[in-house]
């Protein structure tokens, strides 16, 4: 029944209705009181272990941009990010227990924890960045936090592409692939929310032309590869020697390295070094020797250390350890190689230095122990080692070959290491995948190879009389950045072959800096 008095009731709702539905309003309602150059950068990724946003960051940052990486820590970022204009705010780890659960139950809770957490740091600001760089993937829930942020705060959006999240989804899938249903909704989502954007990054021109042609991409579009830092470069036989005398502890415990490399005196020698002077020298024998960790003034002393020519051939490939990277393609080679040089008398030595952390080290590095001591192995040894950062460039500066395992999940990525690699003049032995041949020029910078036979006949053939190598040679001499490959003009800006600051400055800055129409495309 209906009362015939009088209620306040229904003015009384109507009222908190209003101001609930103003309040709302003034929440949501689009702005533009953002403070003008800056940028908050989200990677939901250790930082550490994202070099790219890490350029990224360092570049915003150098064009005089307000800088703030929203990210997961674990390792050390690069030492140039601290900077007085760029914050880094680290995103609360998810609890461990999370990790334990099925993926299936762990993945959603680990989502909505994500959503609360970028949520509450990208309104940490006062004022609105300009631009809210976003990697992708994860996709889930970036994307859409990104894109309600952006709405909400008026900030411009740059999607930076590095690979198709629901691909790399669908590979834990293997029976299903793409048609599992997650794998649906993750792409309808990344669709839905990559579509439209200020700006999109792209790390390959295939994956540019395979998202605006499929998910007809709104927004600029500009393909920005990867390209290595200034301070990836070719290493001195000096810094070989420095960097050997460093190592020689975690080689020594080794066990599968003893009576395979030759004996040395550091300082003045390495298994891959020597110097003149010797520790007979009266001059030198005075000083005291050396702490063994801290580079010390004493190899300055040491007169110009030269390869020695007894030397191993150095081999190097980095790993993410992961499924998606084959390295039993590598492990077969090397079984291959080593029956080969077991007739051959020109092939040299081999020592691999394999790089990286992943889930499935162990396991491969096991196979290999027990493969060298079964087969007793005389001429190939593998091993895995952790570098500091800053060693590892001049590793790959200082190393003969490199070799890359790389298989992606879309065929539209390529593989950074190889980009590290070129930066150091370190040709690559590269596993063939989709859009390898926009970085690996066949026979120019590297090899390709199809399988372990193929990979093992290239080593061979790069390798064979080394240390003299004039195939190798050629090859590398195609990567310094004097050299006439370098120099002849390439048609698309995109393609220029130049460090990464001055990529970033000539494809990405005029975008940023609102001349737009130029780089339309
Ligand atoms: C490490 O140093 C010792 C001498 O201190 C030397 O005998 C050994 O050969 C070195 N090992 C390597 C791998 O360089």
């Amino acid at each position: 029944m209906l009362s015939p008095d009088f209620t306040p009731a229904p003015f009384v709702l109507l009222a908190l209705s209003t101001w609930l539905v103003w309040c709302l309003w003034s929440f949501f309602r689009p702005r533009d009181q953002h403070s003008l150059r800056s940028v908050a950068i989200v990677v939901l990724g250790d930082i550490g272990r994202s070099p790219r946003m890490m350029y990224h960051a360092e570049s915003f940052a150098q064009h005089d941009f307000y800088t703030d990486v929203i990210c997961y820590g674990g390792s050390r970022p690069i030492p140039s990010l601290t900077r007085a204009n760029l914050d880094i705010r680290y995103l609360p780890e998810p609890p461990r227990w999370l990790t334990a659960l099925p993926f299936l139950l762990s993945a959603p809770c680990k989502v909505a924890l994500q959503v609360f957490a970028v949520f509450l740091k990208l309104f940490a600001t006062p004022n609105p960045p300009e631009f809210i760089l976003v990697q992708n993937p994860p996709s889930i829930p970036t994307l859409a936090i990104v894109w309600l942020v952006a709405h909400m705060r008026g900030s411009k959006v740059i999607i930076d592409w590095h690979n198709l999240g629901y691909s790399i989804l669908a590979m834990r899938f293997p029976k299903q692939g793409e048609r599992h249903p997650l794998v649906r909704v993750a792409k309808w989502f990344e669709r839905t929310f990559g579509r439209s954007a200020y700006a999109h990054l792209f790390v390959t021109r295939a994956m540019r032309d395979h998202l605006v042609k499929e998910w007809d991409l709104q927004g600029v579009k500009v393909v920005l590869h990867d390209r290595p830092p200034k301070r990836f470069h070719r290493t001195t036989p000096q810094g070989i020697h420095e960097l050997f005398i460093k190592l020689n502890e975690s080689l020594s415990r080794e066990p599968s390295l003893k009576g395979f490399l030759t004996t040395s005196e550091p300082p003045y020698s390495s298994a891959f070094t020597a110097s003149n002077a010797s520790p007979s020298d009266p001059h030198l024998s005075n000083t005291p020797p050396p702490p063994s960790s801290a580079i010390n003034p004493i190899y300055s002393e040491v007169d110009a250390p030269f390869l020695r020519d007894d030397r191993p051939a150095l081999v190097v490939s980095s790993t993410s350890w992961t499924a998606d990277e084959d390295f039993g393609i590598l492990l077969d080679a090397l079984t291959k190689y080593e029956a080969r040089a077991r007739t051959t008398r020109k092939l040299p030595k081999l020592l691999v230095v394999v790089t990286g952390k992943g889930p499935l080290r162990e396991h491969y590095m096991a196979t290999v122990a027990s493969l060298q001591k079964k087969q007793k192995w005389q001429h190939v040894r593998c091993i895995s080692l952790w570098l500091e950062p800053a060693d590892y460039p001049v590793l790959l500066g200082g190393a003969d070959l490199g070799v890359c395992l790389h298989a992606s999940s879309s065929g539209l990525d390529l593989p950074m290491k190889v980009v590290d690699m070129f930066g150091c003049e370190l040709p690559v032995c590269a596993l063939r995948f989709g859009c390898l041949d926009e970085l690996v020029k066949e026979g120019v910078n590297g090899l390709v190879f199809d399988d372990a036979d193929q990979l093992a006949e290239q080593m061979e053939t790069l390798l064979g009389g080394f240390p003299q190598c004039p195939r190798l040679d050629s090859l590398r001499a195609n990567l310094t950045p004097t050299s006439d490959v370098a120099r002849s003009p390439p048609h698309a800006p995109e393609e220029v072959w130049e460090p990464w600051d001055d990529h970033w400055a000539r494809v990405v800055r005029p975008i940023i800096l609102r001349d737009v129409r130029a780089n339309e495309g």
